[in-house]
């Protein structure tokens, strides 16, 4: 690991388990505080990054989002009470780049999955990014029918009757512009707004607010729009959700045109080709930032054509054609006070930093991921050197900690001059603190070097690892059992009553049977647990008697299969039967099923062998045979858009391409329901090859394997 990668985007599975977990205890406990006892221990703004933070980590790894994650509890305002909307389009997040290096990587990706050279030809737009509330307005024959506020991305909360109180936003469109429209932007709370809110406070001998963002946020979640209307919000358009038909053709083009409708629009984007005139933009807009009267906290860019925005489409959560330069970290120093371990969900140890409280760019800093053995004597993930000899990381020892945006704190540096005399290297663990296995890294077969990553070995019977195990299958993109989280978790998993145990997930859905026994051991008469509450939780876990394929492959927790191998997994076998046949036949690697299970676009040979290793293993295969005792797994859902005529089929792509990149063959076919395969077997539905194909149009040949050219491939698909 660098000393710069102090991104989300750097986090490895394990980091981002780990701190997730943290963050998820964090923010418990402010709740309560908050809530509870109405005595905080940290600033709105701390709490918020705090949120927010674990947001951007659950954004990048959905995979891990816990059963207890924050981002599902109703937060400092009720907002349950507001009405959900669900967006016509998602609203999505933006990926962030820290360096002019990951800005030119993102303009060479663009250049590179559209199959041009990097000659400046395609425009960027470059915008200030806003650290406001990104807000969708939705306006029908002209006029304002709903605001919601982005939430999850599927759905927001109904904000509208707020909204209307901003004078900026106009409630109704000019007589031309289109039937539905829907304009996406920020609200924000202008600073000096902000400063005088706080002075008339101040002198009304109140509370003061922390930062413009929060409190745009606090204001816009009253439930008295009179109370928003006193806070002078403002917004900025920058985007668009559904359009009944498009005014223009490009995103510089859709922002005039949005201005020309009334909506404020940023004075400081600029249509920009060269990554100099980007980077200088960049700059330019970092040196005025002090003087403007709005936060920001970096730049945005977006490819300005609308037909390429559409080519290059969108990866999971954001699109491929825009990006956020994000304005660099902050540093403080401060003192490592103690190193803990966590032990995580596979049995990774990850090395925590207890540091002395800093604030750090506005937050306090009171923990720093350490990652991994190697990372505490200097050393990144590839063995090279990311701090001089010495500089290990040492309890008592001075350093320097680094914040970028709301990401992970990350400890930079160690002071040497400051080293206590007393400081010694620190012992990393040889077994087990939770269960007293042996504790290992493992060597990579192929490269032979050791993994960064030391593991507990004890397996089912360390309890962290079994713990985390059932606090994965409960959450939110696997079983999503609502009422089950982590501390009821903790609760079940210590039950050493039998009527009230629970160890391995079928235990959950054994759980209300096994209740008949003594009123004293049953769960609605147990301290925290009421009659009503009970009942809640058995309804919700017989919900999840029924559920989709790739949840219940995603829940089974197997090494690297996270929410994206599960889906891949579950539309390519289709029904469970059919999954763990396959992956127990795989266990020959000279069989059709491991080769069919390579032949998968997307599923490496690592991953390959996870999956097959968990199958080998008799423990797995009895929960799981247990488990199917108790839930029906449906099968995966017919492709995405059925109506195409590659629905449902097998494509894979050779030869040289010359109308399209490999990636965006790929992306397109995807698009369209079909599945993308690396090799051809006798499930491929058809090649599509381009010149210079060889071996694998042979063997389609052989095959029998329908076979086009790119122009039959266009054609095929009506494009
Ligand atoms: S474009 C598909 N432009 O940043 C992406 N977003 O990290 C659409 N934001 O949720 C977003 N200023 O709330 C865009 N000029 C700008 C922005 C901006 C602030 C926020 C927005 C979004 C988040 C993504």
């Amino acid at each position: 690991m660098s000393t710069e990668s102090v991104a989300v985007e750097d986090l490895t599975l394990e980091d981002a388990a780990a701190e997730l977990e943290r963050l998820a205890k964090a923010l418990a406990h402010h709740d309560a505080l908050y809530h509870g006892k109405d005595a905080p221990e940290i600033s709105d703004a701390e709490y918020d990054a705090l949120k927010r933070r674990n947001e951007e980590i659950e954004a990048r790894f959905p995979e891990l989002i816990r059963a207890d994650s924050p981002s599902r509890k109703v937060g400092a305002a009720p907002s349950a009470i507001f009405q959900q909307i669900t967006h016509a389009r998602p609203m999505l997040s933006l990926d962030n780049v820290f360096s002019d290096e990951d800005v030119r990587d993102f303009i060479s990706s663009v250049y590179r999955f559209l199959g041009l050279l990097p000659d400046n030809s395609i425009a960027f737009t470059a915008e200030p990014k806003i650290d406001g509330l990104s807000m969708s307005l939705r306006y029908e024959n002209g006029r304002l029918v709903s605001a919601a506020t982005r939430g999850d991305g599927t759905t927001g909360e109904n904000v509208t009757a707020n909204i209307r109180t901003i004078k900026e936003i106009p409630q109704t469109l000019p007589s031309d512009a289109p039937a539905v429209v829907e304009v996406r932007g920020e609200v924000y709370m202008a600073k000096s707004d902000f400063l005088a809110l706080n002075e008339q406070m101040a002198a009304e001998g109140k509370q003061t607010y922390v930062n413009p963002r929060n409190t745009a946020a606090g204001s816009l979640r009253q439930l008295d729009p009179t109370i928003t209307a006193s806070r002078k919000l403002k917004f900025f358009a920058y985007a668009w959700g559904e359009i009944s038909e498009m005014p223009a053709d490009t995103q510089f083009g859709m922002v005039e045109v949005f201005k020309r409708w009334s909506f404020p629009v940023n004075p400081l984007m600029q249509r920009l080709s060269s990554i100099e005139a980007i980077l200088d933009h960049y700059n330019d807009i970092g040196l005025k930032r002090p003087d403007l009267n709005y936060d920001i906290d970096g730049v945005v860019y977006k490819v300005d054509r609308l037909d390429l925005q559409q080519r290059l489409g969108f990866r999971s959560r954001s699109p491929r054609w825009a990006t956020a330069h994000k304005f660099p970290a902050e540093q403080a120093f401060t003192t490592v006070e103690n190193i803990d371990i966590q032990v995580g969900r596979t049995g990774a140890l990850t090395p925590v930093a207890r540091l002395t409280p800093v604030t750090v760019g506005g937050v306090v800093v009171t923990n720093a991921t350490l990652h991994n053995a190697d990372y505490i004597e200097g050393i990144g993930n590839s063995g090279e050197r990311i701090r001089e000899e010495e500089h290990d990381i040492r309890i008592g020892d001075t350093v320097i900690v680094q914040r970028a945006g709301d990401v992970i704190p990350q400890v930079l540096d160690v002071v040497m001059e400051k080293r206590p005399a007393t400081a010694e290297r620190y012992p990393f663990p040889k077994i087990c603190p939770v269960c007293g296995s042996h504790a290992v890294r493992e060597r990579n077969e192929k490269s032979g070097k050791l993994d960064s990553v030391t593991r507990c070995t004890g397996g089912f019977v360390c309890r962290a690892q079994a713990v985390e195990h059932l606090k994965h299958f409960v959450s939110r993109n696997a079983f999503d059992i609502e009422g089950l989280g982590s501390k009821q978790i903790d609760f079940f998993f210590e039950a050493e009553d039998p009527a009230l145990s629970i160890k391995t997930a079928p235990d959950i859905f054994t759980l209300e049977k096994r209740q008949s026994g003594s009123p004293l051991t049953k769960l609605e008469n147990i301290d925290g647990f009421g009659k009503v509450s009970v009942r809640k939780l058995y309804d919700a876990i017989n919900d999840r008697r029924q559920v989709a394929l790739h949840r219940l492959i995603y829940a089974l927790g197997i090494r690297h299969v996270g929410e994206t191998t599960a889906k891949l997994l579950a539309r390519s076998y289709g029904s469970y039967a059919a999954f763990s046949e396959a992956m127990k036949a795989a266990a020959d690697t000279s069989s059709e099923a491991w080769s069919d299970l390579n032949t998968i676009d997307g599923i490496g040979e690592v991953v390959a062998r996870a999956i097959i290793e968990f199958y080998k293993e008799p423990r797995n295969i009895d929960v799981v045979s247990r488990l199917l005792e108790q839930v029906t797994p449906l099968d995966a859902e017919a492709p995405v858009s059925s109506s195409s005529p590659v629905a449902g089929k097998t494509v894979v792509f050779t030869g040289s391409l010359e109308k399209m990149t490999r990636d965006e063959a790929k992306a397109m076919a995807e698009r369209l329901g079909a599945k993308v395969a690396g090799s051809v077997s006798k499930k491929t539905d058809l090649l599509v090859a381009g010149p210079g194909a060889g071996s694998k149009l042979e063997k389609a040949r052989e095959l029998g394997v329908e076979t086009t050219d790119e122009d039959g491939w266009f054609v095929l698909i009506g494009g």
